[in-house]
């Protein structure tokens, strides 16, 4: 199969996290020494809980593997509720067999953070590069954090989130004035060297953003529509994240009756 993007429509949020999660859990079986790019957010909750679950019931082995996650917030500490490490081993490394050493996120305490941000390049590069990165979707249409005029080329950096990053953080950190107004993220031409993006959006508030990301023109202002240009690229939505993409009977094909999708399908009847 040559380079390509695929859209796969999952009739709700459940099965569109399941979906998610087996492609991971089918990658790590086939190289326990898996690279793995790691995102946060809500969306993402429900792919750690099913890996979590292949793990207890499955033996899903993560001793081997790697993670590098997109972003993390300048200024918080590891043990802060909001930082992304603390949502990482909440949600994932602390229920798993994965060696805390192996697990990577940008130290937003560093005192150089340009320096922060070229070891983290290097480093990703010392682990021979990202093999498979799980990404979602802001309501800034960003990826990792590469918010608005992100240029498509960028490495790790410092970002300043976009007013709209802001507000939509701002109930989980119990108001706008206590959000950070800046993080290290990875940058869209970082991610763009993962060997296999894996994008998951659900719910309709979605949807808009995920027809201009995939089926919309390649823009800085809208990041994930960057991932048009990466050669392996696979975007899983439920059905109310896809209510507004265009070719969505030809997608339902392509998940129908493609070889490589046979394993993912669920038995004729069930959802
Ligand atoms: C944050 C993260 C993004 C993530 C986004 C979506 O902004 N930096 O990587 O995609 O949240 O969050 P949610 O899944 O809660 O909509």
């Amino acid at each position: 199969m040559g380079p390509r993007m695929e859209v796969i429509l999952r009739p709700t949020a459940e099965a569109a996290a399941d979906l998610v999660a087996r492609i991971i859990a089918r990658e790590l079986r086939a190289n326990p020494h898996l690279v793995l790019g790691l995102a946060t957010g809500r969306t993402m909750e429900a792919v750690y809980a099913r890996l979590v679950r292949f793990h207890r019931e499955e033996g899903l082995d993560f001793s081997l593997c790697s993670t590098f996650n997109l972003d993390e917030y300048v200024g918080l500490p590891p043990t802060d509720r909001h930082s992304f490490r603390h949502y990482m081993n909440h949600h994932l490394f602390l229920q798993v067999n994965i060696d805390l050493r192996n697990t990577h996120l940008p130290d937003g305490r560093a005192g150089d953070l340009e320096a922060e941000c070229r070891a983290y390049e290097a480093l990703i590069k010392r682990f021979g590069g990202i093999d498979l990165q799980l990404l979602g979707i802001g309501r800034s249409g960003h990826i990792g954090f590469n918010e608005p005029l992100s240029a498509l080329q960028s490495r790790t950096r410092v970002k300043a989130l976009s007013p709209v990053t802001v507000a939509q953080n701002a109930p989980l950190f119990g108001g706008e004035d206590q959000v950070p107004r800046r993080a290290i993220t990875m940058g869209v031409g970082t991610i763009l060297e993962a060997r296999r993006c894996l994008l998951l959006a659900t719910g309709e508030e979605k949807a808009d953003l995920i027809a201009r990301a995939v089926e919309g023109p390649i823009t800085a202002m809208i990041s994930a529509t960057a991932l048009q240009l990466h050669p392996r690229c696979t975007v899983v939505v439920d059905e109310a994240a896809a209510g507004r993409l265009r070719c969505t009977e030809y997608y339902r094909w392509i998940f129908e009756n493609e070889p490589e999708w046979e394993p993912f399908r669920p038995p004729a009847g069930a959802a």
